[in-house]
């Protein structure tokens, strides 16, 4: 009877996996819309450099960290080397000669806490947000990005926690929920505590990419076609891995006393942060420590309201994984 049991289980997990990958594999973005998104960079790059012959573009993101599901957003940082540029008066500049050029609704936030131009561009149909000299994100963009290139399973796993965050309404740093970027910092941060380790910790390795951004060192190592085989001792599948995420998050994080930092691959106290109290708008309900300016907390948009609202959603996660035959409805089922 065991074995029977054992069977059906592993009939189970068969089905499961096969159906998050047929998700995941339906949320990646066609070479059609990538095309579409270098052709728009193409023009604004030519609209820029007639006015700012020195500026140069870079995509940040999602579209250029590899967490991108298809029909995203563009996301460019335009970065020139002027100390005491006016960014509000940059950014109106900016805006003024992108409409010009037919881009529509076009429109420059300059009060934002990052400020930005937005515009929508009539022929690909792409939006995109443009900031001023956001280069640390660049930075922890190629981060990302080469994270994803070590073990499949990372961007398997942060596809289907993107999409089961923007399901379920959590995804929204307005309301006082998580940003993409730290659901992808906690997937890394989670592969990388499993055992054998599915992912490495790539600023405690040899240095062979090392810039300085704002007073920030960002140093690591970047060549991540040698690390191919390094998850291979784990053969956890997506579904297990799911499972156990969302089971980390519901029932095993210590919410009280730790940070997860994939700076240094594992978990830091608190204590040894100062984050243990509310201080102006931080809260410090949930921490996930940013990678290069590690005194951001990137939990801090989380209140005490917000907080329950995410914890409960990661055991109701937990819940479904555990007990539902069928997790993938309920799951997704949008809130
Ligand atoms: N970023 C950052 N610090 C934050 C939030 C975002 O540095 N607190 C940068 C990161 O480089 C991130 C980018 O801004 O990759 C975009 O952030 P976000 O919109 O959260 O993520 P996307 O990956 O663009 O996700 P989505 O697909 O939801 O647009
Ligand atoms: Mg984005």
């Amino acid at each position: 009877r065991n074995l029977k049991r054992h069977m059906e289980c592993r009939r189970d997990i068969g089905t499961l996996n096969f159906r998050f990958l047929s998700i995941y594999e339906s949320l990646i973005p066609e070479e059609e819309e990538k095309a579409k998104q270098k052709q728009l960079l193409t023009l604004l790059e030519k609209l820029v450099s007639k006015e700012w012959p020195k500026a140069q573009l870079f995509l940040y993101g999602s579209c250029a960290n590899s967490f991108g599901v298809s029909k995203s957003d563009i996301d460019v940082c335009l970065a020139i080397n002027d100390a005491d540029i006016d960014k509000s008066e940059f950014l109106l500049k900016l805006a003024d000669i992108l409409q010009s050029d037919n881009l529509q609704n076009v429109q420059a936030l300059t009060r934002a806490r990052v400020p930005i131009v937005k515009l929508k561009d009539p022929v690909t149909g792409i939006s995109c947000d443009i900031c001023i000299n956001n280069v640390l994100a660049v930075v922890n963009t190629k981060l990302l990005r080469d994270y994803a290139q070590i073990d499949v399973r990372l961007r398997q796993l942060a596809f289907i926690v993107k999409h089961w965050a923007k399901s379920r309404g959590v995804n929204e740093t307005y309301q006082g929920t998580l940003s993409s970027y730290a659901y992808v910092l906690m997937c890394i941060h989670f592969l990388q505590q499993r055992k054998p380790a599915i992912l490495p910790c790539l600023q405690g390795m040899e240095t062979t990419y090392s810039v300085t951004v704002d007073d920030i060192q960002c140093a690591f190592f970047d060549q991540v076609e040698r690390l191919r085989h390094f998850g291979s001792h784990n053969k956890e599948s997506i579904a297990q891995l799911v499972w156990a995420f969302f089971n980390y998050w519901a029932y095993h994080h210590d919410y009280a006393n730790d940070v997860i930092s994939i700076r240094t691959g594992s978990i830091i106290s608190k204590r040894e942060k100062d984050w243990t109290r509310r201080k102006g708008n931080d809260r410090h309900l949930i921490c996930i420590e940013d990678p290069f300016e590690t005194s951001h907390d990137l939990g801090r948009v989380v209140d005490k309201f917000s907080i329950k609202v995410l914890r409960e959603e990661f055991e109701r996660a937990a819940y479904i994984m555990q007990y539902d035959p069928d997790p993938c409805v309920a799951l997704f089922e949008p809130y």
